[in-house]
């Protein structure tokens, strides 16, 4: 990986609300190229990752990122799917497109407008029969449901709670951590390394329609605006999803709007342009759980990732982990016997929020930088999948730093 850069995180229905996730995704494309100094004529895969239909244009989402992201018309694009694990699969095709030779250089990019979920319905294509139910609904509520196991992801989490016998204390305990992290880590500049402030702008591409961004009256989004400081008493006064759980609005992943990208070239490539990339993209992991704790699925991806790298959990210096809900992180932190201290040590998804198909790129790109700042050697970046799934890629340090 030679770079990888996003926009701010923001709360849904916020300053990024009247964004195409399309426009989201070219504005990152074009500032990992920029700054990585890739010219995207080079480019010669684009893979992007997109799971809510922000507007009528998605079915062509990966084909406008690389053309107005400057990429030459010959070049393919694919639409990649793996829910909130499809930033890192980017990842993986992108690997196994340079392993096989299909590709040299690829431009990964994941882009999510959370505000732009539809309200949709899928039966009214024939007509509305008199006196039968409308069927509109909200996608992105609905969307958090699984109809195989009859539950949605809130509850995921709580049976996991049941299960490793995590408390509501425990879980805004760690809620409130996330936050204090994420906000020292803003404070510190540490953020602001991976962002690239979004501004109104126009996208042009000779021959083609303009397109662009406009953010009405403000002149500049450049922070992520969900973390906030958080104690523990006033988490501990959120009310419940579900009667009786232990997930709130406080200590689960926040709803924002986001994109992300990363240049991911081979080996060869590095070597004949010179200088040092971000990370080595080692090797990637996706397994499968039962889908009513999907929630887990990190663990085992975790494990199956070490053991084909022929590494043990002590050797990583740092984790990313998908806080999509407390108490599922805490359940996986509590299966792997994890050092809570290597753990989204700049904030999590309930501090910062969990924009799907960015939060792969997102965390891939944190743990990258945050072993090079911290001088280790080896970070894995990982997230449950909702319909039982996890994946975890492993990425070492160029510049070697301890085990
Ligand atoms: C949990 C969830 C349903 C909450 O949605 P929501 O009700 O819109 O959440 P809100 O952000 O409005 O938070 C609820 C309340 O908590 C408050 N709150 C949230 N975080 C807070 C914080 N850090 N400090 C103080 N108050 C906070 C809000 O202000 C709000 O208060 P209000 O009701 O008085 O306005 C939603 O965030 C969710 O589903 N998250 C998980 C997403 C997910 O599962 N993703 C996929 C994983 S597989």
């Amino acid at each position: 990986m030679l770079d990888g850069m996003r926009t701010p995180m923001v709360d849904y229905c916020g300053a990024l609300g009247h964004v195409s996730p399309t426009d989201l995704g070219i504005k990152a494309a074009r500032a990992v190229l920029q700054r990585s100094g890739v010219s995207p004529g080079d480019v010669d895969s684009v893979i992007a990752g997109n799971m809510a239909p922000g507007d009528f244009e998605q079915f062509m989402l990966p084909r406008h990122i690389g053309l107005y992201a400057g990429v030459p018309v010959e070049v393919p694009a694919i639409m990649v799917q793996r829910i909130c694990g499809t930033g890192f699969e980017l990842f993986r095709q992108a690997g196994e497109q340079i392993q096989s030779g299909a590709a040299n250089v690829a431009l990964v990019v994941g882009a999510e407008s959370m505000t732009r979920n539809p309200i949709a319905a899928f039966e009214h294509r024939t007509g509305f029969k008199l006196g039968a139910p409308v069927g509109f609904k909200d996608f992105m509520w609905e969307a958090l449901k699984d109809s195989a196991a009859g539950i949605d992801m809130i509850q995921t989490a709580e049976n996991l709670a049941k299960k490793y016998g995590i408390t509501r204390e425990a879980v805004d305990e760690f809620a409130s951590s996330s936050f204090a992290k994420a906000v020292a880590a803003r404070d510190a500049g540490f953020h602001a390394g991976e962002i690239v402030p979004v501004v109104s702008e126009k996208f042009e591409l000779p021959g083609y329609a303009t397109r662009g961004i406009s953010l009405g009256k403000l002149t500049e989004v450049a922070q992520d605006t969900h973390a906030r400081p958080s104690p523990v008493e006033v988490l501990a006064k959120l009310r419940a999803v579900h009667a009786g759980g232990v997930q709130t609005g406080g200590n689960s992943a926040a709803l924002v709007d986001a994109a992300a990208a990363a240049v991911v070239a081979s080996g060869a490539y590095v070597k004949a342009r010179g200088g040092k990339p971000l990370a080595r993209v080692v090797a990637a992991a996706v397994v499968g759980v039962p889908p009513e704790i999907m929630g887990i699925g990190p663990a085992p991806a975790i494990r199956l990732l070490l053991e084909r790298c022929g590494l043990r959990l002590e050797q990583i210096g740092r984790f990313e982990i998908n806080e999509a809900q407390g108490a599922q992180t805490l359940a996986v932190a509590r299966e792997l016997d994890l050092d809570l201290g290597k753990l989204n040590v700049n904030g999590g998804a309930i501090a910062m929020g969990h924009p799907l198909a960015v939060t792969g790129v997102r965390l891939t790109v944190t743990v990258a930088r945050e072993i090079q700042r911290a001088g280790m050697r080896y970070g894995i970046a990982s997230a449950c999948v909702g319909g039982g799934q996890g994946i975890a890629l492993l990425l070492e340090n160029p510049q070697g730093g301890a085990a």
